[in-house]
């Protein structure tokens, strides 16, 4: 395997998640736009996600953040960092990184936001791990939050039968032990993709304004098509890389963790790397594209449900607007 020169690798200790209680089923899009429960679950498979009615996605990361605590037994004051991912920010400034370490009482963390869309995840796994790796920080949390829904059109079929609401959290420490933990990650940026998926205004270029809202342009706009196809080669090609640079074949595997953003992409994903359909966790059904937390929310249950035991192989792999895309092997360390 290809190894960075480290002392010491950063270990995922704990995992958290927050999903709020409003569901929206495939049922009610069917009482608002032009499509069918059948449609959305063949084309995408999912068939519900969850919606924050009150407050912001700093409110969904504190409670993911505060199962991650408790369930840790951590104490805030010992947090050293905290990465937040996501493309829904409270507001542009202060960082949702800020509120967060506020709400939880992190008196000793510093912290700030990642934009990275669907790769948000990953990306800030990689920060997290470099903060750890190089002796900066013994505590960083990494937190995954959207409130897709406050940047959804749902009178567009095509985007507002993707998203949901979620946030999921986990602790990175170090570890003397080289062979568990972060061992490689991908990581890619392609601003080439830019026109495909985005939001148009509400930042420097196009400000607010009575046009930009009549012009519905504060929303998520994507081409699905052209998402779609960039996805399937992005994340597959990225995961057979890691593959590679980890001397791991299928076999080797224990999970493949992708981005939920749509069954189709995950399934030729799995194909291209060999794996088996068992070994790829999916929870899309549930919650939708919940864009930074679909990684770490499959994190979280599949290991609360028992699926990963310490020393398996774990590929996470992304892909989102930017373009951005990568994957990750990681060495489960927990018990
Ligand atoms: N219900 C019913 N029909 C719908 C629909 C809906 N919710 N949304 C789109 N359609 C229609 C389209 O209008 C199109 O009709 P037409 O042929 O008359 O124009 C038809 O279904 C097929 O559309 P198409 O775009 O070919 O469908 P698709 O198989 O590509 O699926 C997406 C559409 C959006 C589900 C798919 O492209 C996708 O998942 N893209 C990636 C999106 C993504 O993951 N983005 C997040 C970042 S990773």
């Amino acid at each position: 395997m290809q190894k960075r020169n480290k002392f010491r690798t950063a270990v995922i200790t704990g995992v958290g998640m927050y999903v709020p209680e409003k569901v929206l089923d495939n049922k009610y899009f069917e009482s608002i736009i032009d499509t069918n429960d059948e449609w959305i679950r063949a084309r995408t498979g999912i068939k519900e996600r969850r919606i924050l009615e009150e407050g912001g996605t700093s409110i969904l990361a504190t409670k993911a953040i505060e199962d991650l605590l408790e369930s840790t037994n951590t104490d805030p004051l010992d947090i050293d960092a905290i990465i937040v991912a996501t493309v829904t920010p409270d507001m542009l400034f202060p960082a949702t990184a800020c509120l967060v370490q506020d709400n939880i009482g992190a008196k000793n963390a510093w912290g700030y936001d990642l934009s990275a869309a669907c790769s948000g995840f990953i990306f800030a796994l990689q920060s997290g791990t470099s903060l750890i790796e190089s002796g900066q920080c013994e505590k960083v949390v990494v937190v995954g939050a959207d409130k897709m829904s406050s940047i959804i059109d749902y009178t567009d079929r095509n985007t507002c039968i993707l998203f949901g609401d979620g946030a999921s959290a986990v602790l990175l420490e170090p570890s003397n032990d080289l062979d568990i933990g972060i061992q490689n990650s991908i990581l890619r940026t392609d601003g080439s993709g830019r026109d495909v998926l985005r939001m148009k205004a509400g930042g420097s270029l196009h400000p607010a304004s009575h046009e930009t809202i009549d012009n519905r342009e504060h929303f998520v706009y994507q081409d699905g098509k052209s998402v779609f196809k960039a996805a399937v080669k992005g994340m597959a090609d990225v995961a057979v890389e890691i593959m590679e640079k980890s001397g791991l074949t299928g076999e080797d595997i224990a999970y493949l963790v992708p981005h939920q953003a749509n069954l189709r992409i995950i399934d030729a994903t799995a194909r291209r790397m060999g794996i088996n359909p068992e070994r790829v966790t999916i929870n899309i059904e549930k919650y939708g594209n919940t864009t930074a937390a679909t990684i770490p929310l499959c994190l979280t249950e599949y290991y609360r449900d028992g699926k990963f035991k310490k020393g398996d192989n774990i590929i996470l792999s992304a892909f989102g607007g930017g373009f951005t895309w990568g994957a990750v092997h990681l060495v489960w360390g927990i018990e």
